[in-house]
């Protein structure tokens, strides 16, 4: 258990109670390491992926500039599949996901899509041809675009504009929300509804695999539920593939089929999302029970 001078209010932990009863980032990174030593086969994850593997990473080494952030990583998520990965603050989350999406330097190891590799593609093509949209952790709306405008904007690799506005209709179709919104600038609009315009401005290049970083951050429960409500129709009404980290580990878990734990840039389990909501040591380190 971690020592007691690392609880306590204002430190920034885990789990969906009181930030008083949950334990630091630091003692959960020291934790997290002595479990490790189960770390999970190669085998143990293509057994997690089913039948075929779609979006596969084999001994990524990856970082920003010299720095390695990711070592050794590797992942397989079936096609249709939803994959969270939960972890400490800088265990490297948001890495795995820029690695995807051709954010980072990669020293190692190879990532493929379907049965192309994708390492090197820059993210425009990734975007384009690979089928990967990356939904950004930063609020990264135009604030003073019309929602409209923003939703545009997702298609601007499109070759023929006409393409990027039929896409922007078929969003307006599916959220009547922002469809009644639609000429009105995207400050206006609530967190919630900000985060709707982010995951379907990210839908008007109709990718396959959605990577979406902490999309409950920074908003009330009730837009919270309302995300995972759009998230769960892209999954199981148009299939897409769907690679999430979610600090709010809970919600992360029970909404994916499969989990991962990354410590310190490294995977130190995985399982299927509800084997790891029951596994004692993800509960005690990251559920906050
Ligand atoms: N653009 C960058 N340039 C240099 N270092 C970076 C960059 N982005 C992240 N890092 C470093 O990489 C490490 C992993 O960061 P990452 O953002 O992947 O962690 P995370 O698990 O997503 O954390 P959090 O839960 O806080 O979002 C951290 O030490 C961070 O400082
Ligand atoms: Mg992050």
């Amino acid at each position: 258990m971690a020592d007691k001078k690392d609880q306590g209010a204002g430190i920034k932990g885990y789990g969906g109670d009181s930030v008083d009863t949950v334990i630091s980032v630091d003692a959960v990174t020291r934790e997290a390491e002595k479990i490790a030593s189960e770390a999970p086969s190669e085998e143990d994850l293509r057994g997690l992926a089913g039948e075929d593997p779609f979006l596969v990473i084999k001994n990524l080494r990856a970082g920003y500039g010299r720095m390695e952030i990711l070592h050794d990583f590797s992942l397989y998520v079936g096609k249709g599949q939803t994959l969270c990965l939960i972890g400490p603050n800088g265990a490297g989350k948001s890495t795995v996901l820029h690695s995807i999406f051709g954010f980072t330097n990669i020293m190692d190891g190879h990532i493929s899509v379907g049965d192309r590799d994708v390492t090197a593609l820059s993210s425009n093509e990734k975007l384009m041809h690979a089928g990967i949209a990356y939904i950004l952790q930063d609020n990264s709306v135009f604030p003073d675009m019309t929602v409209e405008e923003n939703l545009w904007m997702g298609g601007f690799l499109k070759d023929d504009p006409a393409e990027a506005k039929q896409a922007a209709e078929r969003v307006f179709d599916k959220y009547k929300r922002l469809a009644e919104r639609r000429h009105h600038p995207a400050r206006v609009l609530s967190g919630g509804e900000r985060r709707m315009l982010e995951i379907s401005r990210a839908l008007v290049m109709d990718p396959e695999v959605l990577l979406v970083d902490e999309p409950s951050i920074g908003l009330e429960p009730r837009y919270i539920d309302m995300v995972f409500e759009i998230l769960k129709d892209l999954h199981e009404t148009e299939g897409k593939t769907i690679i999430m980290v979610e600090q709010n580990a809970r919600k992360g878990l029970e909404f994916s089929d499969v989990g991962y734990v990354l410590v310190s840039g490294q995977l130190v389990k995985a399982g299927d999302g509800d084997d790891l909501l029951a596994d004692p040591d993800v509960g005690r380190l990251f559920l906050g029970g």
